[in-house]
This record gives structure tokens, C-alpha cells and sequence, in this order.
């Protein structure tokens, strides 16, 4: 029997949403991309606009339009509605606006998509991730966040660039908060499987020193800042990370993503959103891996953590 063609509904049409649904059909990563916004001449004209591209990616067809009805169904529900980061704002002074977005929308997203797996994009994406685990009722696995799988990917083409080595041979996590507290995991990080603790620069290349390492730390903290700064928003990177993210939940793929999902029952973070690598497949969020990590970045996890309680309680969540 074939298999039941797959949808994947996306909350917001704003610059995120729009490119999570083009870079999904330029991936061909679901048979039905559904835009959803309330903004009924934006969701409209960007819907026509990609339907008019249809020819030059893998079958797919595009609904869109500002009723959840459009969202009927779906399997995976992409979550980007939200007030915008502006210049120099931190994202969880956005936290108060997208808490009560996120408890106005969910529900009637719910009832069309119940047993959708939900990635919650929308900022501060670990304080909404948590919201919207305690307003759906959903089981941990169903509702994640996209997390730090950014972040990740912006540290690997760093380091990738200072090394001189192709990104995809870098494999490097930042844990902890989508935010300024995040952690990059230097002692586990490799390149083509060797530690990158105990990398050999190549010809004319640099020794990765402390001073390096805290430099790309830094950039990758501000890299959002600094483009927010000029261009308004950021939307590309996190369109293509977030169709990762669906992909491996589509594909049932198992792969180890840093996703945003309560940790329970890892080492006393079991109150709180944060991103550590975690097997994701068509159930959603799985088992975390238990990454090794020195003592310092083990503390700074820990106080990520309590960044993101505070907030939590801030908001009686
Ligand atoms: C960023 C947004 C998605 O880091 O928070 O670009």
C-alpha cells in the first residue's frame, strides 16, 4: 500500500516560515508545504509566488491562507510566529509577546493536527518550547524546539573556515540556550575524527588555542545580532535548519540533532528546555546523548539552565 503523502504546516508567514517552506520544496521534503498567518494578503501572495516555482522542484504543492484548517492534518506543524528580534534585543526580552501568541495559536492548531510532531521555532525557542509542551498536555517527545541546531551548524562553518577542512567534516555542538548563556562543546568536537583539542594545523594554517576557541565562541553568540543589525532579521540559516530537523522527523532518520526538549532525567535538568544532542526520528524528540564534557562545560550547561528556570518562573511557567 503506498504510503500516505506527508504535509508540513508552518505558523507564520514571516521571513522565517517563508523560508522553511522554500527551502523544503527545494529539499522535496513533503508532498503538501501549508503556510499558515493571519496576515491574508502576505500567506496568499507568498503561497502564489512559490507555486509558481512548482516546476523546478520535486513534486510538491503548496496551500496557504490565515484559518488553521490549512494545517488539517499535517504531521509535522513548524511553529515561527512571533514578534521579531530587534537590533541589539536579546531574545528572551521576547518572551512575554510569543508566550501568549503560542497560547492563543496552539489550541486550534491542535485540534486540526493532533498528533502532529511540533518544532517550535519562534523565539526565545526554549522558553516557548516549554510553553508549549505545558499548554498542549503533548508528550515530551512531540514537542521540541529547534534549538541550538543553528548555533551548532554556525560553529562547525567557523571552525571549518579557520581550519581550512569542509564543514561537513566538522562535527561540533553548542548545548544549552538558543541564546547568549549557549556552550560550545570543545572537548567532544572532532575534525575528520580527530579531536579538535589535538588538531594539527594544516600547512599555513593556526593552532586552535584558547584564544581562537573563545573568539568563535563570541562570534557565533553575536552572530544573530550582527545580522539582525543589517539586514533585519535572519532567515536563511534557520530555514535550512529547521527543514533538517523535519527531514529527520519525516525520514524517520534517528540522527543526533542538539534539539530544544526537556531533559528529563539528565543530570538535574529536568525542569527545563535546553538543546543536547538528541536522536530525532518520526516520533519526534528521543533519548539524548550523554555527551561527555569538560567541568567547565559542564558548569556552563548548568548555568544556561538556570538562565532559562529563571525565565520560566518569570513567566509561572
Ligand atoms: C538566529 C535566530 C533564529 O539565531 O534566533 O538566527
Amino acid at each position: 500500500m503506498e504510503a500516505r503523502p506527508t504535509k508540513v504546516a508552518i505558523i507564520g508567514a514571516g521571513a522565517v516560515g517563508t523560508a522553511i517552506a522554500y527551502s523544503s520544496l527545494i529539499r522535496g521534503v513533503a508532498r503538501t508545504i501549508a503556510l499558515m498567518d493571519i496576515n491574508t494578503a502576505k500567506v496568499t501572495a507568498e503561497v502564489l509566488d512559490m507555486s509558481h516555482g512548482l516546476e523546478f522542484v520535486p513534486r510538491a504543492d503548496i496551500i496557504g491562507g490565515d484559518d488553521v484548517s490549512v494545517c488539517a492534518d499535517a504531521d509535522v506543524v513548524v511553529f515561527t510566529a512571533g514578534a521579531k528580534q530587534k537590533p541589539g534585543q536579546s531574545r528572551l526580552e521576547l518572551a512575554e509577546a510569543t508566550i501568549g501568541l503560542t497560547k492563543k495559536i496552539l489550541p486550534g492548531v491542535l485540534e486540526v493536527a493532533p498528533n502532529a510532531i511540533y518544532i517550535m521555532v519562534t523565539n526565545p525557542v526554549d522558553i516557548v518550547t516549554y510553553a508549549a509542551l505545558k499548554f498542549s498536555g503533548l508528550p515530551n517527545n512531540q514537542v521540541f524546539g529547534s534549538g541550538t541546531v543553528l548555533d551548532s551548524s554556525r560553529l562547525r562553518f567557523r571552525i571549518a573556515q579557520y581550519c581550512g577542512v569542509a564543514v561537513q567534516n566538522v562535527h561540533a555542538y553548542i548545548v544549552g540556550e538558543h541564546g547568549d548563556s549557549e556552550i560550545p562543546l570543545w572537548s567532544s568536537a572532532s575534525i575528520g575524527g580527530v579531536p579538535l583539542l589535538d588538531w594539527n594545523p594544516l600547512p599555513d594554517g593556526e593552532p586552535i588555542d584558547s584564544a581562537s576557541r573563545a573568539k568563535m565562541h563570541d562570534e557565533v553568540v553575536h552572530a544573530a545580532y550582527k545580522i539582525i543589525e543589517g539586514k533585519g532579521a535572519t532567515n536563511y540559516a534557520i530555514g535550512l535548519a529547521a527543514t533538517r530537523i523535519v527531514e529527520a522527523v519525516l525520514n524517520d532518520e534517528h540522527r543526533v540533532l542538539p534539539v530544544s526538549t526537556v531533559a528529563k532525567g539528565y543530570e538535574g535538568l529536568d525542569d527545563v528546555c535546553l538543546s543536547l544532542p538528541t536522536l530525532v526520528s518520526r516520533s519526534g524528540a528521543g533519548s539524548r546523548l550523554h555527551v561527555p564534557m569538560s567541568e567547565e562545560e559542564h558548569a556552563g550547561l548548568m548555568s544556561s539552565a538556570e538562565t532559562l528556570r529563571k525565565m520560566q518562573e518569570q513567566f509561572g511557567l
